[in-house]
């Protein structure tokens, strides 16, 4: 849709106030990110997705966790969002998991601390990857922010958990999700594009052969596809729940 005709319908009493407070091209850009919101707002999908209580995935187990108070920055998991992932890791005690999504390998490296002998399989583009060169274009990607400023891995290096972390690189739409070994707890946090999010489940719940601990990242109003894929994955008859008060979603099947 042209910018022009998302501005105008965009258009409301904030966007106004903030043309008389900062001029015409902030206008501008407050009424299309208006248009933006409300056209990602979409309720239905994620309402359809019901909540959980972390507590009630605890089921009386009041797992104990670690984790290193860093600042909050672009691309890392804000604390409380990792303190419900992690309980659910450290009651699960999976031997092998894969995350998709490296980044800077925060989460990977909270996940290593947390279990004590377990291998986390970890996969993100190649390093030199550039969306220039991508031969993959005709599937959408986003995070193209993270992927270009990316660190791959740069947290969990030099750690005494290091040796227990297997980097991979590749795209997850081509990769060979079989050189991730036997993992039954997956966390998918890669491309948040419905059909990144389709694809990499898919393959996840084919590795595991159904069986196994699902969590996904940016379950929100912000990230519109990976709401629309577990709508529908849910629809089709898998339990997706979303963790009250987090963007996290989860599903395990025994
Ligand atoms: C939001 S970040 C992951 C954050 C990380 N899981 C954490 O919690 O710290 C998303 C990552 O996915 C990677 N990524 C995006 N598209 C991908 C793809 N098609 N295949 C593999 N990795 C991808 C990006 O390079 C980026 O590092």
């Amino acid at each position: 849709m042209k910018d022009a005709f998302k501005t105008v319908l965009g258009l409301n009493a904030v966007s106004l106030l903030v043309l008389l407070n900062s001029g015409l091209r902030a206008f501008l850009l407050a009424s299309k990110s208006a248009f933006t919101a409300a056209h990602v707002y979409d309720s239905k999908n994620l309402l359809s997705i019901p909540e959980v209580k972390l507590e009630t995935i605890l089921n009386g187990i009041e797992p104990v966790v670690a984790l290193s108070v860093a600042k909050n920055e672009s691309g890392r998991m804000p604390l409380d969002q990792a303190i419900s992932l992690l309980s659910v890791l450290v009651k699960e005690q999976p031997k092998e998991v894969l995350e998709i999504g490296t980044f800077n390998g925060h989460t990977t490296s909270l996940m290593a601390q947390n279990l004590e002998n377990a291998i986390i399989h970890t996969v993100d583009l190649p390093e030199d990857f550039s969306s220039e060169v991508d031969t993959l274009k005709d599937i959408p990607k986003d995070d193209f922010h993270l992927i270009s400023k990316r660190e791959v891995g740069k947290e969990y290096k030099n750690k005494r958990f290091s040796h227990r972390v297997v980097q991979h690189f590749g795209d997850s739409a081509v990769w060979d999700f079989k050189e991730a070994g036997n993992p039954t707890f997956f966390f998918i946090d890669g491309s948040h594009t419905y059909e990144y999010c389709k694809s990499d489940t898919e393959k996840c719940l084919e590795l595991c052969k159904g069986k196994g601990t699902f969590l996904w990242h940016d379950c929100d109003f912000g990230h519109p596809g990976v709401v629309k894929f577990l709508a529908e994955f849910r629809k089709g008859g898998y339990d997706v729940m979303r963790i009250q008060g987090t963007p996290l979603a989860y599903l395990s099947i025994k």
